[in-house]
């Protein structure tokens, strides 16, 4: 299983997987929108047990996260909204859903400085309830009536994610670190072992040549041994 950013092409198939999964179904220009506004934010799984038969098989894609920022917040704080979800029901229970959210969430702050994610479920959705709830610790803020064409209410869900921005500056502060004792020379710095390559290689071969000419080792060596020798391979007799 592959999780990889959701591609314009990728868009068809996403689509299927929606209305296979899900009520609330888009055009293709809303996932457009959303593959070329925040490129980072939605996901697709793909099933790689079975690899397309010819370059123009479509990839399996068995799952998907459609996901934005929020353009216009009411609060003016930065944040993402997950506007759909599913995963289809011959690859349930995988961890694929929560590894899907969880790569948005990531890029989320990463790339959009997202405090935090929101979205809106029926309220009678137990699977992806647990999902949210009790998998990735979403609260539900308020119950918005008849939010669903067919008059449902929707759980409007948020996560704060202030638990990502700490993991963020760890990873920094790490990885500051890791730079210092290497520049600070432990040993364990990288050295750059590339030779020069082309003529600026054998200028520098020449070079090294003639040095080595002038070093003269072997203290045990007799001073004969130590004079340069023109040797001329000896002539067939
Ligand atoms: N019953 C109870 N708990 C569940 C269920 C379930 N059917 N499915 C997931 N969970 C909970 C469990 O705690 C699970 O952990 P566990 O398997 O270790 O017990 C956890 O969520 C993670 O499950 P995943 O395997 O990551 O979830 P999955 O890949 O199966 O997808 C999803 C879950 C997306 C809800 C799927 O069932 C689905 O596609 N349903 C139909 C579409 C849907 O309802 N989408 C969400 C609409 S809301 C929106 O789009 C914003």
């Amino acid at each position: 299983m592959d999780i990889i950013m959701l591609h314009p092409s990728h868009i068809p198939h996403v689509q299927t997987c929606n209305i296979t999964n899900l009520p609330e179904n888009y055009f293709a220009k809303y996932y457009l929108y959303h593959a070329l506004t925040w490129p980072q934010l939605s996901y697709v799984a793909i099933d790689l047990s079975k690899p397309p038969r010819s370059k123009n098989d479509p990839p399996k894609i068995v799952g998907y996260v459609l996901a934005k920022m929020e353009e216009e917040p009411v609060d003016g704080i930065p944040h993402g909204h997950i506007t759909s979800l599913s995963v289809m029901r011959t690859h349930r229970r995988l961890g694929l859903a929560e590894k899907l959210m969880r790569q948005s969430q990531k890029a989320m702050v990463e790339t959009f400085g997202a405090k935090y994610v929101s979205l809106h479920v029926r309220v009678s959705n137990k699977a992806a309830l647990r999902l949210y709830k009790d998998t990735l610790q979403f609260e539900v803020e308020k119950v918005e009536s008849k939010y669903y064409a067919d008059g449902e209410d929707a759980f409007s869900m948020k996560q704060d994610l202030n638990f990502i921005w700490e993991q963020v500056k760890l990873d920094d502060e790490s990885l500051r670190k890791d730079e210092k004792t290497k520049t600070e020379g432990d040993g364990t710095a990288d050295h750059d072992e590339g030779d020069p390559v082309g003529d600026e290689g054998q200028e520098d071969n020449k070079k090294k040549k003639e040095v080595m000419r002038k070093v003269k080792i072997g203290r045990a060596l007799g001073v004969s041994d130590l004079v340069e020798k023109v040797e001329t391979p000896k002539a067939a007799s």
